[in-house]
């Protein structure tokens, strides 16, 4: 069994030597340009174009992160009919429900306003935010968003949630679809974004989205920074429709020197770290999908073509 590898931020070394012993028989090597060598399958993050195109002989690729965008970028250099499966949980759900815990959390506990104040020197204490009146809205209703909810529901927020078709979650009033987008917006204190960067979804969170929210929202980004124009979001926070935002993803990133989003008050921000790919629980992952597909079974994680996830 080969399988060929190509994820320069990794530890490559580390990687051969965990996959070779949780899938006895692998034999992984990291790919270089011109390696036309046998491979069966191929373990990817932001592969160079030269690498698969011509690989009609791989059984899978296997990309290395929930997200497919990248990949799909270069959607025409990918050998036809090869599936491609994206990594399912894998411990980033349990890091994202952690992240969107503490930022809402944050701000229905006024914690933002308590640091600038202590900053200050102030001692005042704030008006509570009542919990019936903070409702949390979840963009994406896909492993993660639910992960999150599964969180967030033990704080007893009342939560919404949207996504491409309807879903039923116990304890969550689920919209779905375009005609669904501005009632779940109207009725969400908190947006959490965990959608797929898609062609429908790029530039989604903008001016008339957001404006949408309740006066005085709070907007949580933790998805793909295409999706939010960022100009929009600044303009609100400066009429303060948004109160605040937490922002993990960027249109470009790091975000250029200069940026606003850089020193404002009301934007936490954090380097594209909301949920990391975990080794272990990946490869685990990866070895018994390959090893289902080599005993001709069905394999979840398949990336739908033309939905873009
Ligand atoms: N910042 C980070 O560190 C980080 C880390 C990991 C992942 N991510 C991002 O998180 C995203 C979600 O991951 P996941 O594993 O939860 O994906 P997933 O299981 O595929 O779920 C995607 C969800 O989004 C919904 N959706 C997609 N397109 C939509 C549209 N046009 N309108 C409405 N809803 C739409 C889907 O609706 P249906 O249920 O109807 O299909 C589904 O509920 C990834 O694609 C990645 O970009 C970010």
């Amino acid at each position: 069994m080969h399988i060929l590898f190509h994820s320069p931020d990794e530890d490559e070394k580390a990687w051969k030597e965990e996959l070779e012993s949780v899938f006895p028989g692998a034999q992984m090597r990291v790919w270089q340009p011109g390696d036309n060598g046998p491979a069966d399958y191929a373990l990817v993050w932001v592969p160079p174009k030269e690498m698969l195109a011509h690989r009609t002989d791989i059984k899978a690729i296997f990309n290395l992160g929930a997200g497919v965008d990248a990949i799909l970028r270069y959607r025409d250099a990918l050998p036809p009919g090869v599936p491609l499966i994206r990594i399912s949980d894998a411990g980033m759900g349990i890091q994202m429900a952690e992240y969107a815990t503490h930022a809402v959390l944050r701000y229905f506990r006024r914690f933002d306003e308590y640091e600038t104040q202590a900053r200050a020197g102030i001692w005042n204490e704030l008006k509570p935010h009542v919990r019936e009146e903070f409702p949390i809205g979840i963009l994406g209703l896909g492993v993660l968003g639910q992960r999150i909810i599964k969180a967030l529901q033990h704080f007893e927020f009342p939560i919404n949630g949207w996504s491409r078709t309807p879903k039923e979650i116990p304890g969550v009033r689920c919209y779905s679809g375009k005609d669904g987008l501005d009632e779940f917006l109207s009725k969400s204190r908190v947006l959490i974004c965990v959608l797929p960067l898609t062609p429908e979804t790029t530039g989604i969170l903008n001016e008339r989205t957001l404006s949408k929210l309740p006066q005085g929202s709070y907007v949580i980004n933790i998805a793909r920074g295409p999706e939010l124009i960022e100009e929009d979001l600044l303009h609100l926070l400066d009429k303060r429709h948004i109160m605040a935002a937490t922002l993990d993803v960027f249109q470009q990133e790091p975000h250029p020197k200069g940026s606003r989003l850089w020193g404002h008050p009301r934007i936490t921000k954090t380097p594209h770290i909301a949920a990391l790919t975990m080794r272990s629980q990946t490869i685990r992952q990866i070895a018994e999908k390959m090893q289902a597909m080599e005993r001709g079974e069905p394999v979840e994680g398949l990336v739908d073509f033309d939905k873009g996830y």
